[in-house]
């Protein structure tokens, strides 16, 4: 009882110390103490308004003259942009603050000054916020897209989890090319000659499946890829899913469910962020089962009735995968390529050997493809064929091929584009944004 009584007492009357701001509300009426910078600032006479970020929100507190010293009024006045400080005060409802509430400030303690911070709430150019990445991280924009990307990265991680999927890593530095040999980064490795940065962790990760049944890695993976374009980035995440006993069938079924569980979460999570970012949510609430699914052949034939000289067998370019997606209000599914657009390990439809078991999902509003998978090739003797057709060194597969020689299975995967679900999600105009430090061919910095 007494204790009771003395914790109730202590709690009224305490402090309540280092909170974070999306919590404040919580102690409405009470004395508390938020750490965070100083986000922006405008006053009116006698009242200045220091607006505090700490990443969890924004609050704005409120410093009336006469309510403080006249030494802290005086550096409420003068502090700069992102400064970092300690305010304490007094937490008010306040419907129109974002958040919900406000801080009557009653003191204030300046854990470090920032004057002339470079990014101010004006308009500055791509270049220069670029330049300045480290910094722009910390606007509003940059923080509800962080957010936004871990949101998806937990879907990810949470869905694979939920369905027995063990996740596997795969190794970064390997000795041979998976998607070709014209986008790979070579770099010297010790007396065994070249080795590269991984593209793919597809094969590491089909050995794993041989062993786990269902697995998936999720890690960097690197492009020398030579296109400037709104959607290419020379280092960019992928998840991986691989799955022993699986067909083409099996694998779009779950790309399907993959992509709804990932855009259903962050809605359901993040509408406040995608609110920051204006996103309009219409299309993104389609993202239910099921996608349509159409085969290349198909796409050819919505490609030339909306006017396009398509040729058949070239693979699809960037305007041709928008236009295809604009015919649909959700992800669209194309399989059975021409395999001689698609990488050697894809098996062949055995139906008509000049496809490949290939499947892209192509996302809408001209977000392109963020999703390529494929039925492999599990007969030894045709893959072997498939590594020497595309001139690939064969001792560098023989561990690829010993899957196909000890209890080969058919068995399916795909890679997602992280940066490139991010960018859709988030509805940003170029995947520079999706990630905290793009790497792309004409920056590697900060
Ligand atoms: O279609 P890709 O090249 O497929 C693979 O690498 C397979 N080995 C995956 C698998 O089956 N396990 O790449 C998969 C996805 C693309 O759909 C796209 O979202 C993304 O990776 N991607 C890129 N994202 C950003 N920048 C680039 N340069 C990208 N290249 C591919
Ligand atoms: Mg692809």
């Amino acid at each position: 009882m007494v204790y009771i009584f003395v914790h109730k007492f202590l709690k009224f009357s305490t402090k309540q110390i280092n909170k974070l701001i999306k919590e404040v509300g919580k102690f409405a009426g009470q004395e508390v103490t938020v750490k965070g910078w100083l986000y922006n600032k405008r006053s009116s006479g006698k009242i200045k308004f220091l607006i505090l970020r700490d990443g969890t929100g924004y609050l704005q507190c409120i410093f009336f003259k006469g309510a403080v010293s006249e030494e802290i009024f005086e550096i409420a006045d003068k502090i700069g942009q992102e400064s970092a400080l300690e305010i304490t005060g007094k937490v008010r409802a306040e419907g129109r603050a974002p958040g919900g509430f406000e801080l009557d400030a009653t003191n204030l303690k300046v854990i470090s000054e920032s004057h002339e911070f470079p990014i101010t709430p004006k308009d500055h150019g791509i270049e220069f916020l670029m330049d300045n990445r480290h910094l722009w991280l910390r606007s509003n924009r940059q923080v509800a897209i962080l957010k936004i990307r871990h949101r998806i990265t937990k879907a990810i991680r949470d869905f694979f989890d939920e369905r027995d999927f063990i996740l596997v890593d795969t190794p970064i530095l390997t000795p041979a090319a998976c998607e070709g040999t014209s986008t790979l980064f070579e770099t010297e490795y010790f007396d065994l000659g070249k080795a590269y940065l991984t593209q793919s962790g597809q094969l590491y990760a089909e050995a794993n499946a041989m062993a786990l049944g269902k697995v998936y890695n999720f890690g960097p993976v690197f492009r020398a890829e030579k296109s400037k374009t709104r959607r290419h980035l020379t280092e960019f995440w992928m998840v991986e899913p691989e799955v022993a006993f699986a067909d083409l069938n099996d694998n779009m079924n779950l790309a399907e469910e993959f992509l709804e569980y990932i855009v259903q979460s962050v809605l359901q999570d993040r509408e406040e962020e995608l609110k920051v970012l204006g996103r309009d949510l219409t299309m993104l609430k389609n993202v239910k089962r099921p996608l349509p699914r159409i085969s290349y052949d198909e796409a050819v034939e919505i490609l030339r009735k909306n006017g396009i000289d398509f040729e058949w067998g070239n693979d699809l370019g960037g305007t041709d995968e928008t236009i295809i997606s604009n015919q649909f209000d959700r992800p669209v599914m194309v399989h059975r390529y021409p395999s001689a657009v698609k990488a050697f390990y894809m098996k062949h439809d055995p139906e008509n050997d000049k496809f490949a078991l290939a499947v892209d999902v192509l996302a809408p509003e001209g977000y392109g493809e963020i999703i390529g998978g494929s039925q492999r090739e599990d007969n030894f003797d045709v893959l072997l064929k498939r590594i020497e057709e595309h001139n690939l060194p064969r001792e560098a597969f023989e561990w690829y091929l010993d899957l196909r020689k000890y209890g080969s299975v058919p068995h399916s995967g795909f890679g997602l584009g992280l940066e490139r679900t991010v960018s859709w999600i988030c509805g940003l105009e170029h995947v520079r944004e999706s990630i905290p430090f793009p790497r792309m061919i004409y920056r590697n910095t900060p």
